[in-house]
């Protein structure tokens, strides 16, 4: 489900990996936030090991120690040294496909079972990662940009023209990328009302920003 950074590896041989989604804008340049051994990851509310043990247990078994070393993120956004990704990204794949193969599994973690499946994964190998809440934003519930490195445009943003969230209803101003399933979004959109807040106005203008300065936007390219 993820879509994985691996160009600047092929190009320049580096160290380090960025795994991110394709719906992540960077608001300012991302430094390495992890240090050798200790990757970097952003930890997701609804990423809950500890909710689930009984399940967790069928992949990470008591004696490979608690529950709480699994940590509640996905693999994305994730730096990592390569290294570390070539030893877990095995045990990665094999942990998904016994999660989707078993149907309590599958049922429990339903979308978010890759996710799982990489924080198990790492914790098999002894990765525990930092959590850097400040690696990303999640528009409309995070409002503020703060210092922020990343803004993810996962949910939608719907507001009324006063400015009020409408989330779950069609809003009269709306941003969401479910709009823009047949082709790259128009250029120039239209910013939202007053009151809206900075978090969702400067994604905006940031998608402005690209679909402006990218000659081939129109094609997808
Ligand atoms: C993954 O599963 C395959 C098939 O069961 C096994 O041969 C392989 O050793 C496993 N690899 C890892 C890293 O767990
Ligand atoms: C974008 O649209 C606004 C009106 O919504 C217009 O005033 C402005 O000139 C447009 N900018 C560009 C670069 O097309």
């Amino acid at each position: 489900m993820d879509l994985c950074f691996w160009y600047c590896c092929f190009l320049f041989s580096c160290k380090y990996i960025l795994m991110a989604e394709p719906d992540h804008i960077f608001v300012k340049p991302l430094p390495n936030l992890a240090y050798d051994n200790d990757p970097a990851a952003f930890p997701f509310f609804y990423i809950t090991p500890l909710e689930h043990e009984k399940v967790i247990r069928k992949y990470y078994p008591k004696e490979r120690g608690p529950v709480s070393d699994i940590d509640p993120i996905g693999n994305s956004p994730v730096i990592i040294k390569k290294t570390l990704l070539e030893k877990i990204a095995p045990t990665w794949m094999n942990v998904s496909i016994q999660m989707k193969e078993d149907e309590e599994t599958d049922k429990t973690f339903g979308w978010v079972l890759e996710m799982y499946a990489y924080a198990v994964a790492s914790a098999l190998h002894g990765v525990q990662h930092i959590l850097r809440k400040d690696f990303m934003i999640q528009p409309p519930f995070d409002t503020k940009l703060e210092n922020t490195f990343i803004i993810h445009f996962t949910y939608g943003c719907d507001y009324s023209l006063k400015g009020e969230l409408t989330y779950g209803k069609i809003g009269e101003w709306r941003f969401d990328k479910r709009s823009f399933l047949d082709g790259p979004p128009p250029r120039n959109l239209t910013l939202p009302p007053p009151g809206v807040p900075e978090s969702v106005v400067t994604l905006v203008k940031k998608v402005n920003e690209a679909s402006a300065n990218l000659p081939r936007w129109d094609d997808g390219i």
